[in-house]
């Protein structure tokens, strides 16, 4: 099982120490542009190896033979955001590096499921999709896991709970239109709702929407990773080990909650054929509307795209 993660910069190699970590592959490869980044930090990465107690090849490259006939590869190339920029920002100039990245894993994985986490992220699995001319069910990308984590380690803070009994689940595109469902949103079955008052719960909702937004402003010089990483790791945990998780990623509708033609986030079954199904759970009218907004500004994004 060969899994290949394209970018070598924060969320790359951090998804690739993971996925190796988690002994999800026997032989990980790392591309990247800049001569020697890969090599170093895959090296670095294999030399953890006997103290973390995994077996998998690490590999690092700048070309993509090592890369041939991967199961999975989780594409992370491209430019991060820096204070005061918009995910849509990075569009043009991600989408360029995407379709070249693609070209790539389409010549030698044809046969592959590509997780895609470069931002804007529901614009860049459409240039993959396009590109790759895959299935769309190979082609899907990561956002609902990491909103729902920042949405579920908040609310673990304000009440005090474990996360692991904080169920939750946001969907829409990965911006600052994204939708939190709090109707769907239960500490161990228990409604949000019961616990949380409504003020408590809108600000966190707005923390949720701007939790990428709040990194870039510590770090200054780039964006967040290590949350990122683990959650594009659990998307490639899924498909490895064709787990069937119920995960919101962003995924091409065709006509799903009344939308189509366009990536979003929805909640769909993750499994060895990648997206298995969407899943059409039941939103009110309020949710709806929302969900609709947030998809529609990804699809104003697709348009505008100048490939
Ligand atoms: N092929 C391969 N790698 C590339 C290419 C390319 N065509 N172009 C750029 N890269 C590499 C860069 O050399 C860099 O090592 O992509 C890497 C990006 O790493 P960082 O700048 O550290 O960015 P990171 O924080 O990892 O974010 C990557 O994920 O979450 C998103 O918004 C984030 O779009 C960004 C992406």
């Amino acid at each position: 099982m060969k899994i290949t993660v394209v970018g070598a910069g924060h969320v790359g190699a951090t998804a690739a120490q993971r996925i190796a970590e988690k002994k999800l592959a026997t032989e990980v490869v790392l591309v990247d542009i800049v001569d020697g980044i890969p090599q170093g930090k895959a090296l670095d990465m294999w030399e953890s190896a006997p103290i973390e107690g995994f077996d998998a090849k690490v590999i690092g490259t700048n070309t993509y033979e090592a890369t041939e006939g991967s199961s999975v590869v989780v594409v992370t190339a491209g430019l991060a955001r820096k204070p005061g920029m918009s995910r849509d920002d990075l569009r043009d100039k991600n989408a360029g590096i995407i379709q070249s990245v693609s070209e790539q894993i389409a010549k030698y994985s044809p046969q592959t499921k590509i997780i895609l986490v470069t931002n804007p992220l529901d614009v860049m699995t459409y240039v993959a999709f396009k590109t790759t001319g895959f299935e769309s069910n190979r082609v899907f990308g990561q956002a609902g896991i990491l909103d729902t984590a920042r949405y579920r380690t908040f609310l673990s803070m304000e009440t005090g709970i474990s996360v692991r009994d904080i169920q939750a689940m946001v969907l829409g595109g990965h911006g600052d239109d994204m939708v939190p469902l709090l109707r769907y949103t239960t500490v161990a079955g228990i409604p949000i709702t019961q616990m949380v008052s409504k003020d408590r719960l809108d600000e966190i909702v707005q923390r949720t929407r701007q939790g990428g937004g709040e990194i870039v402003k510590y770090l200054k010089t780039g964006s967040a990773y290590y949350a990122p990483s683990a959650a594009a790791v659990e998307m490639v945990e899924a498909v490895v080990t064709d787990a069937k998780r119920l995960l919101p990623c962003s995924a091409w509708l065709t006509g799903e909650f009344g939308i189509s033609d366009t990536y979003a986030g929805v909640p769909v079954i993750l499994g060895k054929d990648g997206v298995e199904k969407i899943v059409e759970i039941d939103l009110n009218d309020e949710e709806k509307a929302m969900l609709h907004e947030s998809a529609n500004h990804v699809k104003e994004n697709i348009a505008a795209l100048n490939l």
